[in-house]
């Protein structure tokens, strides 16, 4: 479907939602859901979901909760493909609970909100992250942080009626309204996507770096999260070093700003690095030897790890890290108020994503290659193919 006519019907939405009211579900001839609820009120949702852990997945129909007080109905338009999709389904991180629905890089329209709701209206542009809800309906401002926090696909979620929370490869999700945010008018969805996960992932670090003009940042590992990171880096004025193990991307790297890119074919080309970064951030997502990264950066600089190797595994050499003497740590995503402010300063400053927009039936080829690095630099499925 064409931006032109998402506007042309969030317009006529908005009409729809005036007319009865804000902050209510349209009923009656307007309800143009009513087809797509069973008698408990639950929404029919159709999706792509993954079986067992062989990384395949399969058009799956399903249902999702009714829209509660605090919730609200988004109809997805795209949702596109983060690596950790594909560590999850793979049972990387742990045994899963199958079938499973993938995605929480999500964008749609508002089509029905709940009598509490006052964040959103039916017709609204809505994004959704890796979270939909709390189990104690409790928002603490880094959400993320919280032991109740329900993450998008895969956790335990008892109003659910598959018994846990679905995701965003879908043709439509219910969340809380407080774990979406608004996505501006002056951004395509198509665009906007990828900024709810591998946009928070980078930024949220980023921020805490407290970048300046000239500050020397490195970024390890281009490829969702890592071209996002170096286009934040940049816009804030970063020196910003690349460091990649492919190189046919190093046209691309330097046409997002980087100052320089660094092909690490093998550990000894980041020897002349040494000591050289205030920061860096490395995405990349299987075991690697960290310290050998880290030892470009300055001593006392600080170097964060957001990728989840298998079993969210590292190993850091002690003796290498402490020759550097680099601050290490890890992050996870970024809180909702952060989230927004994200959104409004990747759409304002024109730091978005490169995509490339596929139909669902191709889901299973993308993953094949994210993994083999072939992902120029964010697949974002078309959810009018599912
Ligand atoms: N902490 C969080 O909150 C959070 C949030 C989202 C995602 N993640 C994790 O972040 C990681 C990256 O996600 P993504 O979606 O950006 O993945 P991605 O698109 O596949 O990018 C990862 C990049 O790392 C490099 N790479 C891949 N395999 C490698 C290997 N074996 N050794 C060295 N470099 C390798 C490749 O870049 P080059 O071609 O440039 O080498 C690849 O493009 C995943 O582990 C994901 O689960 C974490
Ligand atoms: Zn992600």
């Amino acid at each position: 479907m064409s931006e032109d006519i998402d506007q042309t019907r969030r317009k006529a939405m908005k009409v729809a939602a005036g007319a009865i009211g804000a902050g209510v579900m349209l009923s009656g001839s307007m309800n143009v859901f009513a087809s797509q609820t069973d008698a408990k009120g639950n929404i029919q949702a159709r999706g792509y979901a993954a079986f067992d852990t062989s990384g395949k997945l399969a058009p799956w129909k399903f249902e999702r909760r009714p829209v509660g007080d605090n919730d609200i109905l988004i109809d997805i338009k795209y949702a596109s493909i983060c690596h950790s999709d594909i560590h999850q389904e793979k049972g990387h991180w742990g045994a899963q609970q199958y079938p499973q629905v993938p995605g929480h890089e999500i964008v749609g329209i508002v089509a029905a909100v709940g009598k509490n709701v006052t964040k959103f209206k039916v017709g609204d542009r809505a994004g959704v992250g890796c979270m939909v809800g709390n189990h104690h309906h409790h928002h603490a401002e880094e959400e993320q942080y919280s032991p109740d926090t329900i993450f998008t696909y895969g956790y335990p979620d008892d109003r659910s009626p598959t018994g846990i929370s679905q995701g965003g490869y879908s043709n439509n999700i219910v969340v809380e309204d407080h774990f979406a945010v608004h996505i501006p008018e002056n951004v395509t969805f198509q665009e906007a996507v990828p900024l709810l996960c591998a946009g928070i992932t980078t930024y949220s670090p980023l921020m805490r770096a407290h970048l300046k003009p000239g500050t020397k940042v490195g970024v390890a590992g281009i490829g969702g999260l890592g071209h996002m990171a170096v286009k934040i880096a940049v816009s804030k004025g970063a020196e910003v070093y690349a460091f990649t193990t492919s190189p046919s991307k190093v046209k691309d790297i330097l046409s997002f700003g980087a100052k320089e890119v660094i092909v690490v074919d093998n550990l000894s080309k980041l020897n002349q690095y040494r000591g050289q970064m205030d920061y860096m951030i490395s995405t990349i997502p299987y075991a690697f030897d960290v310290a050998a990264y880290a030892s470009v950066v300055k001593p006392y600089g600080t170097f964060t790890q957001v990728g989840m190797p298998e079993k969210f595994e590292v190993t850091v050499n002690a003796l290498n890290l402490a020759a550097s003497r680099v601050n290490f740590n890890s992050s996870l995503i970024g809180g909702i108020k952060e989230t927004q402010e994200m959104v409004d300063y990747c759409v304002d400053h024109k730091v978005l994503p490169k995509i490339e927009i596929i139909k669902a039936e191709q889901i299973n080829e993308a993953w094949e290659n994210v993994v083999n690095k072939k992902a120029r630099y964010r697949y974002v499925i078309d959810s009018a193919t599912i």
